[in-house]
């Protein structure tokens, strides 16, 4: 089970990645928005801090402009996957860039069907938005146990990359039901770290401790 941030933040990216814990970084416009910087310049600062997989997403929603954009943002680095919008273009592209050995990842992927139709255009990743599911009040979960059973079925190689992840379950959900990826913000991570009876051993230790400290 890989897991990746989702977040264009240096910081955030650096801060993680000392802790070995992270495999990938996915970003998208709006996180790239949020930090006011060229996705160019961002996605080659992320390379020198992950050794791993990077999803630098394309702007056009045309099918030539969309394999133009894929091309240069995958010559960036090699490390580079090139994330396209589930649309007949994008999986046009994605076609096209898969064949020219670049990586691909198609993203805002809410069904079954858009699953399987990613994998047949060759896509290296499928990315399904749990989040964005549960807030219509559709089970997202359930989306990325579909996937998994059908690219189990038919032999897919196509990767699930669960994204929209909002809380912890949604981590542990996904691992137990085999999703080779999740994608997750700096404040999910820190959710997985915590337990109230870390905390308190910590205390009791370190207080225990203390009594006896003088005879040290
Ligand atoms: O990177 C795509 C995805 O993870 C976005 O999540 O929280 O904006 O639905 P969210």
């Amino acid at each position: 089970m890989n897991f990746f941030l989702d977040t264009a933040n240096l910081n955030e990216i650096k801060k993680y990645a000392e802790m070995g814990i992270v495999d990938g970084i996915t970003t998208n416009p709006s996180l790239i928005a949020k930090e006011s910087v060229s996705l160019e310049k961002r996605i080659k600062e992320i390379a020198e801090v992950i050794d791993g997989p990077i999803s630098a997403e394309v702007i056009a929603t045309d099918f030539e402009n969309m394999v133009k954009e894929g091309r240069r943002n995958a010559s960036w680095h090699k490390n580079v996957y090139v994330k396209l919008p589930m649309t007949p273009d994008g999986l046009r592209a994605c076609k096209v860039l898969t064949a020219e050995g670049i990586y691909t990842n198609i993203t805002l992927v809410f069904s079954l069907s858009q699953a399987v139709m990613a994998a047949k255009a060759g896509a290296t990743l499928v990315s399904p938005f749990v989040g964005r599911l549960d807030d219509i009040s559709e089970n997202g979960m359930q989306l990325i146990e579909d996937i998994r059973t059908v690219f189990d079925n038919y032999d897919f190689k196509t990767k699930i990359l669960a994204a929209s992840i909002r809380h912890p379950m949604h981590v542990t959900e996904a691992m137990k039901i085999g999703a080779d990826i999740a994608t997750m913000p700096a404040s999910v991570f820190d959710q997985l770290f915590k337990h109230p009876l870390t905390d308190i051993g910590i205390k009791k230790f370190l207080d225990d401790w203390e009594k006896v400290k003088s005879i040290q």
